[in-house]
């Protein structure tokens, strides 16, 4: 039997083993170039004593033999000059902070949350451009490296600031994040900027020429313009993207809670205790709602009507938000009652918080007869019309269609978190055994002894007991990482404030009773 605490000791290891980056080989040649780790620039670039919100920091985790730790890249909101930005920040231990398909991934979804929440991008460059074994991976399709210069062309000119600086050989992509920047700064004596390095250049037009002189922070400050300012070393570099962003202009408007942040009532424990770690073992929903939210007050909405569905009125860190939260499989009621619920939220313009432990809609003849695809639709469709912010938190099982109707990730929710106990599949490896041995024994092509039948169940159950892993799924950026239990109600009082002072959608949106 699992343990919560257990799966946080070891989630805090994989998160430390992630941030020693490319091992201690790279950290010291790094440190040998007199260069500042990755972290450690963010450090010095964040307002003293602030948090920072890493997202995706186990991205690419066991991918690659283990070689590319937090995909070379390291993203997260942070407070510089009182002002929430996100940083977005090569770690050149990793293969030279090259760009691996989960590096575009993960540079993408810090861009897309920056773009959402109008936050300037600070760019603490140090990339190597595309890691040229995957560029089938990383290049040519919409959402590789290319979709990702579009997103900064594009936040640029709504008015988002894009802002770089240079810190080390910056080649061909890597090229290109400065050069489409707003503004830029270099980094004396190991910053560069050339489209193709000297191996490209000698390949190309056979001139044989070093880096410095190609593409050097003086030659780019003063000859060719592409470098707005150079600085003598990186911690200079940083003090003066500070002064950048105190002079970035007015922000978005950041409105203050409209209630004073209130802790949980101690009686109701850490949303730890509530962890639903086996998760055919029912837990206390409630009691996990309000060891989160302020006060542990919340008021519930039709609490004797679609059981299954928890829908709760409530705050957290004095924002107003719609919590829907599993308490068992979502059967026709439950999801009107969820449809419901979101269309009250959207008409009172308060954003809504999923908390996902879910097997998925009721299945059987009853279920059918009773509409269920058409209800469970109203949920989807809910889901995803609702014009407000949407946050999701996987704390248990997220499985099927369930995992829609909860605002996965395809329903576009702001932001969505997993705990370490979390599992996210089509189905549980049981049923996925099931029903691929029940298909193969269907087969018209089927010769299937029974011996290839057990093996084919063994084999089914291993690939969904992998896959449904969280580290497998934050690995390949299908969240925003994992989070402990408690650290919850913070991560989300953190994400809501970004969005608290946005202009919303007023317009008119009707609720229709189900
Ligand atoms: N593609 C593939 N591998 C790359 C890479 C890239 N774009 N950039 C770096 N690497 C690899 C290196 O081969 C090396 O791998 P290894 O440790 O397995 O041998 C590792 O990353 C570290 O690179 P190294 O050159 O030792 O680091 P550095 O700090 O001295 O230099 C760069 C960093 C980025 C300046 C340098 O690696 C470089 O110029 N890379 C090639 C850039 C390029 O031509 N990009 C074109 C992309 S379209």
């Amino acid at each position: 039997m699992r343990d919560i605490t257990d799966l946080i000791v070891n989630l805090r290891q994989v998160q430390q083993q992630a941030s020693e980056g490319g091992g201690e080989r790279f950290r010291q040649r790094h440190r040998e170039r007199g260069k500042i780790f990755v972290r450690d620039r963010i450090e010095l670039l964040l307002d003293a004593g602030t948090a920072f919100l890493e997202l995706s920091p186990l991205a690419a985790h066991g991918l690659y033999g283990g070689e590319v730790p937090g995909a070379g890249i390291v993203t997260g909101i942070g407070m510089v000059q009182g002002r929430a930005c996100m940083i977005i920040a090569n770690d050149a231990t990793v293969k030279g902070g090259s760009f691996f398909a989960e590096t575009v991934r993960k540079h993408s979804r810090a861009q897309e949350i920056a773009e959402q929440h109008r936050l300037p991008c600070l760019y603490l460059v140090d990339c190597g451009g595309a890691f040229l074994p995957e560029q089938d991976r990383v290049f040519p399709d919409q959402d590789h490296f290319g979709g990702a210069f579009w997103r900064q062309c594009q936040m640029s000119a709504k008015g988002i600031p894009q802002i770089s600086v240079v810190f080390g050989g910056c080649t061909a992509g890597g090229a290109y994040i400065p050069a489409l920047s707003d503004q830029v700064i270099m980094v004396r004596g190991s910053g560069r900027i050339h489209l193709g390095g000297p191996p490209i250049v000698k390949a190309a037009i056979n001139e044989i020429v070093d880096g410095e002189t190609l593409g050097g922070a003086d030659m780019h400050t003063t000859v060719s313009g592409v470098s707005d300012h150079v600085a003598a070393d990186e911690e200079t570099a940083l003090q003066k993207l500070r002064e950048i962003v105190a002079h970035l202009g007015e922000e978005q408007p950041q409105a203050s809670p409209p209630r004073d942040p209130r802790p949980p009532l101690p009686e109701f424990g850490n949303p730890q205790d509530h962890a639903p770690v086996d998760l055919k073992r029912p837990v206390d929903m409630r009691a996990l709602v309000r060891s989160m939210v302020d006060g542990s007050e919340m008021s519930e909405f039709k609490p004797d009507y679609g059981a299954t569905l928890i829908t709760v009125f409530a705050h957290i860190h004095g924002y107003p938000v719609g919590i829907l939260a599993n308490d068992g499989a979502l059967f026709s009621e439950s999801s009107v009652k969820g449809a419901h619920f979101i269309e009250l939220c959207d008409q009172r313009q308060i954003p809504l918080l999923f908390l996902q432990n879910i097997t998925g809609f009721m299945v059987g003849t009853e279920a059918e007869r009773g509409g269920i695809a058409k209800h469970s639709a109203k949920l989807v469709y809910a889901v995803s019309n609702a014009r407000v912010p949407k946050y999701t938190v996987i704390v248990g099982g997220s499985y099927g269609a369930g995992n829609y109707g909860m605002c996965g990730r395809g329903f576009r929710p702001r932001f969505l978190f997993s705990w370490p106990n979390a599992r996210i599949a089509t189905m549980s490896p049981d049923v996925a055994a099931t029903v691929v041995t029940d298909l193969r024994r269907a087969s018209l092509k089927s010769k299937a002894s029974e011996e290839d039948i057990a093996e084919l169940d063994a084999r089914t159950r291993k690939q969904f007991e992998e896959q449904s892993d969280p580290y497998y799924a934050t690995a390949r950026l299908w969240d925003d990482g994992i989070i402990e239990p408690n650290q919850t109600r913070d991560v989300l009082g953190l994400c809501m404030s970004l969005a608290a002072g946005e202009a919303r959608d007023t317009g008119p949106r009707p609720v229709y009773r189900m």
